[in-house]
């Protein structure tokens, strides 16, 4: 079943030029870009984004990172979107993301992970609509 994830492209992994390197990687998976636009997001955006994180001793400095630069938001469909692009990413703290992932390849720092993916259909669902309202 086809299905779409929210995809970030941090300003870290935009400082960097990794943008080519992870979209070429998603592509190359087999994922379709539905969505794609560069921005620097207001604190309400990145706060609303991480709600989930917001009682987490990180959550300031997470919100002071992600809202420092132009990020590139993605939104890429394809079957198990979700699960496939996660795989591609790696764990979330880079220093145990398997080499020949995004993270695993190319980030030491948990919160400097170059990439974001929704981790559910719910999230998806819920990201999607906070980046990309119209779709
Ligand atoms: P992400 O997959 O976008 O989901 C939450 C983000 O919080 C995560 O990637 C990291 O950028 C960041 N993060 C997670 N754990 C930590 C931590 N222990 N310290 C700092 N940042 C973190």
């Amino acid at each position: 079943m086809t299905e779409r994830t929210l995809i970030l492209v941090k300003p870290d992994g935009v400082a960097r030029g990794l943008v080519g390197e992870v979209v070429s990687r998603l592509e190359a998976k087999g994922l379709r870009l539905v969505a794609a636009e560069l921005r620097t997001l207001p604190r309400e955006t990145a706060e609303q984004h991480y709600a989930e994180h917001a009682e987490k001793p990180f959550f300031g400095s997470l919100v002071d990172f992600i809202t420092g630069g132009p990020l590139l938001a993605l939104v890429a469909e394809g079957p198990r979107a979700i699960e496939a692009f996660r795989a591609l990413a790696g764990a979330t703290d880079p220093v145990r993301a398997a080499p020949g992932t995004i993270r695993g390849d190319f980030a030491l720092e948990v919160q400097n992970n170059i990439v974001h993916g929704s981790d559910s259909p719910e999230s998806a669902q819920r990201e999607i609509g906070l980046f990309f309202p119209s779709l």
